[in-house]
């Protein structure tokens, strides 16, 4: 090895070089003063930012667990991720450094981004969208979804990102639950050299969305598409009118006032929307990326999610514009046209830190070595996983081919509701594979039995996080009890994260997977009860129940098992059909790997599937207590 990392029975520890760089020296000071002064913590990161009005009270949890943040201050989010960064040198420097499959660049400075956030951000006034409307964006990942993105959270709207590979039902559900006014969309994007019909699948969703008064289309692709006279306007055409140009203020929020909805798989039912503010939202996204990534304005940093996940919300758009740094996006896929394409563009513009999911590292070491060595990737310092547990394999494949074992890696456990980081390193943190390692400055976690008694070291159980912070969720859209309901009942006044976890003696935190109906494919979020409506929306369908069964790469792959309907065969063209199905009216990420077909599924004698029995049959393991089990 370099002088790097040495190893200590799978503990990477920090070199030399990294413990130099890194800003934050002690990791144990500040764990100590946020964990003896939580509200002193989070007032001290809040004053870096600007405030039109400071808060009466960092923290008031009169309410709890609808728990308040920064109460009686004014800010927006803008106006620390763009508007404040105008006063100074960063006004010439670039926020944002696009690239597109078809190998389009687009480059922004930060003085370029509040023009066309401005005149986005104007054309929405002007079409009367006002504070607290809702907008839903579906869009692919171009330039236009963050100044879209920003431009509603200057003028005080709500904004919905509904992830482009979502189809027509998905599409159409999210904006009848949030009553969006408008839809942002484009007419295409490029993925795996192809078109994705994003305005296609608009259309069809608003045959049932009445509140919808418009479409914004941005173009492209520049294929034909459709657009419907009085509803349907061209993005470039509505930013060259007169009502674009000049000042667009900045709404004045409370630190309390939504900022976004966005759509996430729960237990059981329809997606919930998760709420997220303009103050602690941006306070928790802003003071994460600057202890966890170490990031300045002086990065080029590269998130490679996609703004329709939080992971995109926080960590492309709000989170490094909030720092001042450099955001890299790229709109297409990382083997288009070669496996190599990623690396290309780390070497290309000289990323700093890059942060991806387990899957696209499993995914790209499947062809080999060649394709990173071809490229010098050495402007890198620091390297990010998210979305599920990473296996050792894919990190030390990741620390070694990518790394060149001088990048710490920054496993992040969080969630859509978090908001931000909850359990991660910081650079000088030693690390072990697959572990996310500790709770964030401020918080504490705890692992507990079904009883709500902590369980000892190296056993499994329920992981809950104990503290409010700043960027949690305020709410379910609409939904209040649900929302007590789901995170705050089963251990009251602990907030239940769905996830089982172990800790091992050094108290670093291992994540097992989702205890609940929730599927991670590929790292994207998914509910069983979604995949199993797609399905039975088919007339061959009379009843379905999917499962997760673990996948190489992918993690988790989608397995239906379903009862056909009288007259249906279940034949191999049927097959293909449901595949297909299920990709128009849920979404292409959402495709099962396998549909059998069965005659009966296993429930409770309240008519409930139980999905674990199907889980444990298909892995040939015990299927534990089945005293409630009626087949
Ligand atoms: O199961 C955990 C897994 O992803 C879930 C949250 O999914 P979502 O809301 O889509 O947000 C994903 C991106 C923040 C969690 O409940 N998860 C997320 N990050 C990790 C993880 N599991 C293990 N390690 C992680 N670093």
């Amino acid at each position: 090895m370099s002088n790097s990392n040495k190893i200590d029975e799978e503990i990477f520890y920090p070199s030399e070089e990294v413990i130099q760089q890194a800003r934050l020296k002690n990791w144990n000071d500040l764990a100590d003063f946020a964990a003896k002064d939580l509200e002193g913590f989070w007032e001290k990161e809040a004053e870096e930012l600007e405030w039109y009005q400071k808060w009466d009270k960092v923290l008031d949890d009169s309410g709890k667990p609808f728990f308040k943040w920064y109460t009686g201050a004014k800010t927006n989010i803008v106006l620390n991720a763009v508007d404040r960064h105008q006063k100074t040198y960063r006004k010439n420097k670039l926020a944002l450094i696009w690239v597109g499959e078809d190998g389009d660049v687009r480059t922004m400075s930060y003085f370029a981004l509040n023009r066309e956030v401005s005149q986005f951000g104007n054309v929405l006034r002007a079409m009367g969208i006002q504070k607290g409307d809702r907008v839903t964006i579906y869009m692919p990942r171009i330039p236009e979804i963050i100044i879209a993105m920003l431009a509603c959270a200057k003028v005080g709207a709500v904004h919905s990102v509904v992830y482009g590979g979502f189809s027509q039902d998905a599409l159409q559900e999210r904006i009848d639950d949030s009553q969006s006014k408008l839809v942002i969309t484009a007419d295409g994007g490029w993925m795996n050299g192809k078109i994705v019909e994003l305005k296609k699948i608009v259309d069809a969703s608003l045959r049932k969305c009445p509140s919808i008064e418009s479409v914004i289309a941005v173009k492209r692709t520049g294929h034909d598409v459709r657009m419907e006279p009085g509803r349907d306007y061209w993005y470039h055409e509505l930013i060259k009118l007169p009502i674009a140009n000049g000042f667009c203020e900045t709404e004045q929020m409370d630190a309390e006032d939504p900022l976004y909805l966005l759509y996430t798989s729960g237990t059981t039912g329809k997606p919930k929307a998760i709420l997220h503010v303009h103050g602690g939202y941006m306070v928790g996204v802003y003071t994460s990326l600057k202890y966890v990534f170490d990031l300045t304005d002086q990065d080029r940093w590269w998130c490679a999610a996609d703004p329709g996940w939080v992971t995109g919300h926080s960590y492309i758009v709000y989170g490094p514009l909030l720092m001042g740094a450099t955001t890299f996006m790229y709109e297409g896929a990382p083997t288009y046209p070669y496996p190599n394409r990623w690396w290309a563009l780390i070497e290309k513009y000289g990323i700093s830190v890059f942060y991806t999911a387990p899957t696209a590292i499993r995914g790209l070491m499947r062809f080999g070595e060649s394709w990173p060595k071809k490229h010098n990737l050495t402007s890198l310092r620091l390297l990010g996983s998210v979305g599920e547990p990473i296996n050792p394999e894919a990190w030390k494949w990741y620390h070694r081919v990518i790394g060149n074992e001088r990048c710490p890696i920054m496993d992040t456990w969080w969630q859509t509701e978090t908001g931000s980081f909850m359990i991660t390193p910081t650079p000088t943190v030693p690390l072990k594979p697959g572990s996310g390692t500790r709770p964030f400055f401020g918080q504490e976690a705890e692992i507990l039995d079904e009883e709500g008694n902590p369980v000892p070291d190296g056993e499994e159980g329920n992981l809950v996080l104990k503290n409010p912070w700043p960027s949690m969720m305020r709410t379910i859209y609409k939904d209040p009890d649900r929302y007590v309901e789901q995170y705050w009942s089963k251990y009251p006044g602990k907030y239940l994260t769905g996830d089982s976890a172990k800790r091992d003696k050094d108290g670093y935190y291992w994540i097992i997977g989702r205890v609940d109906d929730v599927l991670k494919v590929s790292g994207y979020r998914l509910g069983t009860a979604e995949v199993e409506s797609a399905m039975v929306s088919h007339p061959a369908i009379a009843e379905a129940a999917a499962i997760g069964l673990p996948h190489e790469v992918k993690g988790q792959a989608i397995h239906v098992y379903c009862i056909l309907r009288a007259g249906y065969n279940g034949n191999d063209e049927l097959n293909e059909e449901l595949i297909q199905h299920v990709a128009k009216h849920l979404g292409p990420i959402a495709k099962p790997e396998k549909i059998n077909f069965v005659d009966s599924l296993p429930k409770t004698r309240s008519g409930k599937i139980m999905r674990r029995v199907l889980k444990a049959r298909a892995q040939g393991l015990s299927e534990g207590d089945i005293s409630t089990l009626e087949e």
